[in-house]
């Protein structure tokens, strides 16, 4: 077994799983372990769906633009905000709730992003693979739907989750000290970005992506295909409408 420190330096997401089942208990302790993940005043203000039926994936698909690992993975985790559980807890004694708003909105993204990662640390400790899967936010309206969650509930992280059926290379990362800031924010120099985003541009693979995607730099890549402005302005549009219409924009 290696060691958590090997676990964390070696992870790489993975997309294509073997038919191998994830049995019950194992999930059931990987999540016993996420939900020790800290949490804003131990409120847990989180719901994770668990979806294992082929039939309920295949719905869910669409609305994770039908990327494969979602009816592949033999489990896909849906990791919500959740207010609904508390409320109707301070309601049941004699509290008046006051966490229909942003803040309590992203107080409880923060606490399901955190059971999120954590389950993912303790999955990946057991040799099981994990993908995120950031449509959750874009089409959260349609999830909302699907997995017919109440006011006070708003998904903001999917993961899929499985053993392993490729072996793929571990992807880049921006050197450490492009990311770390001594005591205060020191701002970059152009030179310092062109510095720490070199080796990014010129790995053979992102070269290739650049080039597939008929772009002059990788950075068009990202502000012209993958992150575009318009479906950006779109899709904060429908995740707007979704607090407003789960009760968190109400104050
Ligand atoms: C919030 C979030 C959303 C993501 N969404 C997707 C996704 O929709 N599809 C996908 O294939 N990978 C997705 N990923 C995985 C990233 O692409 C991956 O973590 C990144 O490329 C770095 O690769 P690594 O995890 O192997 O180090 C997502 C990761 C995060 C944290």
């Amino acid at each position: 077994m290696n060691s958590l420190s090997d676990i964390l330096l070696n992870r790489r997401t993975i997309r294509k799983y073997s038919d191998r089942p994830v049995d019950d208990t194992l999930l059931n302790d990987l999540l016993l372990k996420g939900c020790r993940a800290s949490t804003t005043g131990n409120m847990q203000v989180y719901s994770i769906i668990i979806t294992r039926d082929s039939i309920r994936k295949k719905e869910l698909a669409p609305f994770h633009f039908n990327q494969p690992m979602v009816t592949q993975a033999p489990v896909m985790l849906t990791f919500c905000a959740d207010f609904n559980r508390f409320n109707r807890w301070c309601r049941l004694n004699k509290a008046e709730p006051g966490y229909d708003n942003f803040l309590s909105f992203l107080t409880a993204a923060i606490d399901a992003i955190l059971v999120a990662q954590t389950v993912c640390i303790a999955a990946e400790s057991q040799g099981l693979g994990i993908c995120y899967l950031g449509t959750t936010t874009y089409m959260a309206h349609k999830i909302v739907e699907a997995l017919k969650l109440p006011k006070g509930v708003v998904p903001v992280a999917a993961v899929t989750l499985g053993w392993p059926a490729e072996n793929p290379d571990q992807p880049d990362r921006l050197p450490l000290k492009a990311v770390i800031h001594d005591e205060m924010y020191s701002d970059y120099t152009d030179s310092d970005i062109e510095e720490f985003y070199l080796q990014k541009e010129q790995r053979e693979d992102m070269k290739q992506f650049t080039k597939d995607n008929n772009k002059e730099t990788l950075a068009q890549v990202f502000t012209d295909i993958r992150y575009k402005k318009d479906d950006n302005i779109h899709f904060s549009k429908i995740l707007l409408q979704v607090l407003q219409d789960q009760g968190f924009i109400n104050h």
